[in-house]
């Protein structure tokens, strides 16, 4: 999805991966000695090559048995604390980089649920999910190895190079002689590899949304026998991925021949030089020996470099891809610039000259909804009525703030809502969608949805969702997508439960009774009353019965609210109005 993807300005690898640092700060400690151990191991395999040229130069030549036992012996030491160390530094670094995934994950979790609703319309659920995983999967592995291993294998290489200087300065250069191409390769390779690997998270995240889409869409895809389409999308875009990962491992491959064979063929000059400098004696045999076993102690730092780049520009493109959803601001609590003065007349829910577009409408769209006034007087229930596609639900999300208005006010009791906090706001208003979501969880946790308990018999017969009591375990029954499947009737009258439980002040519910069969409709309706005459209350209808529940109905047309009056009123007087209701809604448009 193109919003997701690359925006990112060039930064160097090194800059991007400097942000992760505050997430690193707690384990800054055990990393740097981690590091430090892992220097100390890699320089202790640098001290092998100078007992063998000891062994070499003084009890081999000798013919001195005991002397090469003892210098064994040595060389079996080296290798056990070599060993020791490397394992040391493992211990010390898998608790704590495990630790900081896991609170980068929390993180990430935490500022989705602030995230505001027009950010989640936005971004397919798959490129947040692969961020989740993937990406941070990424990050430990950089933490864990790339980052301590690039210092440690520089160091190395510095301080190898610095032997084999002091044991033979000109064989010392010929090993040096690849250096620069490498050097080069290294450089054009980290820009290449940087744009693959981050098309191939960018593919993953795809891929993960299509995934998730075709099993929440399951039974829509068998049913119309498109199993075979969905599985052509899923094999082409894995195709692409493949693609991808080749080519990042043409890339991989390529750097790993130009970094093994140059060194190769220098050590193989250097050997051939060393051997003439030998037979004439301006060498001893220990130093060639010592000098060649230092070069070859050096291959595994020098190759490893082109995967650890690898690894690290992945992991750049990993913390650009985690911070692309860090940096996007969660809903803010600010003032509003001009909170709307309350008048004396401006108790209930009020809409004054609200305008709304969705924010990533074009900006020359007409409004979905255009200079709404509308006032529903304390304790009055308002039905909204207008044909499907002309914003009942948008109208309906702005009141919980899930989108914020484009101009104009919202009041409840003369409070401005952008005045009030999200949380206040949200605790007076309560609100039951057209799509009813359970969560994977028990009757009761999805009703109460962390409320008091108290309420919840009271609810459930309201809603008449008196069924759950039935159900093998009652209320704690559990239900969702881990749990027993639910009728969307059912469904409907537990959404509209958790929406009465708090005896909220004001109740936006938008189309609440639509899957019920009239007698459960009626039965509802007759429950709902009693609820509605002292609540404040929105109610999106299509059925004229439920419009009978209301007060008042206002008619939402063209984007304006062109009506408003009871029900037998606008029947008499408004002709779209007595045509929505007729029940032959055919002509209706879907487009408005
Ligand atoms: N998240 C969104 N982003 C952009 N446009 C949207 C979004 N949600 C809805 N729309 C558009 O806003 C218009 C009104 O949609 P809305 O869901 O409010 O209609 P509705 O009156 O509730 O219809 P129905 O009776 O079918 O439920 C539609 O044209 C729809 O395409
Ligand atoms: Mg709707």
């Amino acid at each position: 999805m193109s919003t997701t993807r690359a925006t990112t300005k060039d930064r160097s690898a090194a800059t991007t991966l400097l942000r992760l640092w505050p997430y690193v700060r707690p384990a800054r400690a055990r990393l740097v000695t981690a590091a430090l151990v892992a220097i100390l191991a890699s320089c202790t395999g640098l001290v092998i090559p100078l007992v063998l040229k000891w062994m070499v130069d003084g009890p081999v030549a000798d013919g001195d048995t005991a002397g090469v036992w003892l210098g064994a012996l040595y060389l079996l030491l080296l290798g056990f604390a070599e060993a020791l160390l490397f394992g040391l530094r493992r211990w010390l670094v898998a608790r704590p980089l495990s630790h900081v995934e896991a609170e980068m994950r929390a993180g990430l979790y935490r500022h989705l649920q602030r995230l505001p609703v027009a950010f989640h319309d936005r971004w397919a659920s798959g490129q947040l999910l692969s961020r989740a995983t993937t990406d941070l999967m990424l990050l430990r592995m950089f933490l864990a190895f790339p980052l301590t291993f690039l210092l440690v294998n520089a160091v190395t290489i510095i301080v190898g190079v610095i032997i084999m200087l002091l044991q033979d300065w000109t064989l010392g250069l010929v090993i040096l002689g690849p250096a620069i191409p490498v050097m080069i390769t290294c450089m054009v390779f980290e820009k290449r590899y940087h744009s693959v690997a981050r098309l191939a998270q960018d593919q993953v995240g795809d891929l993960t949304t299509v995934v998730e889409e075709s099993v929440l869409g399951i039974r829509i895809i068998k049913g119309f026998g498109r199993h075979r389409s969905q599985a052509r999308a899923f094999r082409e875009l894995s195709g692409k991925l493949r693609g991808t990962e080749l080519r990042k491992a043409g890339l991989l491959a390529t750097i790993w021949g130009v970094i093994t064979t140059l060194p190769e063929v220098a050590i193989g000059a250097a050997l051939v030089l060393g051997c003439v400098q030998v037979a004439d004696g301006d060498l001893s045999a220990g130093t060639l020996v010592a000098f060649l076993s230092t070069a070859l102690a050096l291959r595994w730092p020098v190759e490893s470099i082109g995967f650890l780049l690898a690894m690290t520009q992945e992991a750049a493109t990993a913390t650009e891809r985690y911070f692309e959803v860090m940096n996007e601001s969660p809903e803010q609590e600010d003032a509003p610039l001009s909170p709307h003065k309350s008048a004396p007349d401006d108790e209930g829910l009020r809409f004054h000259q609200v305008r709304f577009r969705y924010p990533d409408a074009p900006e020359d769209s007409p409004p979905i909804l255009d200079l709404i006034d509308l006032h529903i007087r304390p304790g009055e229930s308002m039905a909204l009525v207008g044909t499907t596609g002309s914003g009942k639900t948008t109208l309906t999300a702005l009141v919980p703030r899930l989108h914020e208005v484009t101009s104009g006010h919202i009041t409840l009791d003369g409070e401005d809502i952008t005045a009030m906090p999200r949380e206040e706001l949200r605790s007076m208003v309560a609100v039951a969608f057209e799509e009813p979501t359970l969560f994977s969880a028990s009757v009761k946790d999805n009703v109460l949805l962390g409320m008091d308990e108290g309420e919840l018999d009271r609810a459930l017969s309201v809603a008449q969702a008196d069924f759950v009591h039935a159900l093998p375990h009652g209320t704690d029954t559990q239900v969702g997508e881990q749990g027993l499947s639910l009728s969307g009737g059912q469904r409907q009258r537990l959404a509209l439960a958790r929406a009465v439980v708090g005896r909220p002040r004001f109740l936006v519910l938008d189309d609440p009774l639509s899957a019920l069969d009239v007698h459960t409709e009626a039965a509802v309706e007759a429950a709902l009353r009693d609820v509605l005459a002292d609540t404040t209350a929105l109610i999106v209808a299509h059925r004229p019965s439920t419009v009978l529940l209301a007060d008042r109905v206002a008619l939402l047309s063209d984007g304006r609210i062109t009506a408003v009056g009871t029900h037998h009123e606008l029947l008499r007087t408004n002709a779209e109005y007595a045509h929505l209701m007729s029940g032959t809604g055919e002509a209706e448009d879907d487009d408005r």
